[in-house]
């Protein structure tokens, strides 16, 4: 069976994301999304709140299962019995990161692959970061993620 790890942070989940996922489906059997709890980055929502949006937005998506994980991806992927780390590709700012990030899973576990897709036309100038900067701001998001992470973005800069 062909199974694919998406990790990422998803603080929050966005457009850009849904579309990789939606696509990556159609390659993998299975596609585990992956939520990192990343001890650098101190996330605006909870891991909690993350997996509550992304259960929710891919609820209607056969093939996909929401998760969290701790420690390396690459502990992860074993326990997972997973081969393939799936990651989205936007312009060229994340190049260099995701192919550090690519050789350094390879090196510390020679079986892991990682496979890129390029992300939408059309979102692939949306990020996790811009999205709650423009929100945190009260600029429109809504073309940018799907509507429940507005509902939840709105909730957290009301507080
Ligand atoms: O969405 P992000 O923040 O770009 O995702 C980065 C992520 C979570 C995939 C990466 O930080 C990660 O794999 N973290 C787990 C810890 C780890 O394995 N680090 C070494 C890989 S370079």
């Amino acid at each position: 069976m062909a199974l694919a790890v998406y990790p990422g942070s998803f603080d929050p989940v966005t457009n850009g994301h849904l579309n990789i996922i939606r696509r990556a489906v159609k390659l993998f059997d299975q596609v585990i999304v992956a939520v990192a709890y990343n001890v650098r980055k101190k996330g605006l929502f909870s891991v909690q709140e993350r997996l509550e949006m992304l259960e929710f937005v891919t609820r209607d998506i056969p093939g996909v299962e929401v998760d969290s994980f701790q420690g390396l991806l690459v502990n992860y992927m074993q326990k997972r019995q997973a081969t393939v780390v799936l990651r989205g590709l936007r312009a060229i700012s994340d190049f260099e990161y995701e192919f550090q990030m690519a050789h350094m899973n390879n090196y510390l576990a020679a079986d892991i692959e990682t496979v890129f897709m390029m992300t939408g036309a059309e979102e692939f100038y949306i990020s996790s970061n811009i999205v709650k900067e423009v929100a945190s701001l009260d600029g429109d998001v809504s073309g940018l993620v799907p509507g429940v992470v507005e509902e939840y973005l709105r909730r957290k800069n009301k507080k």
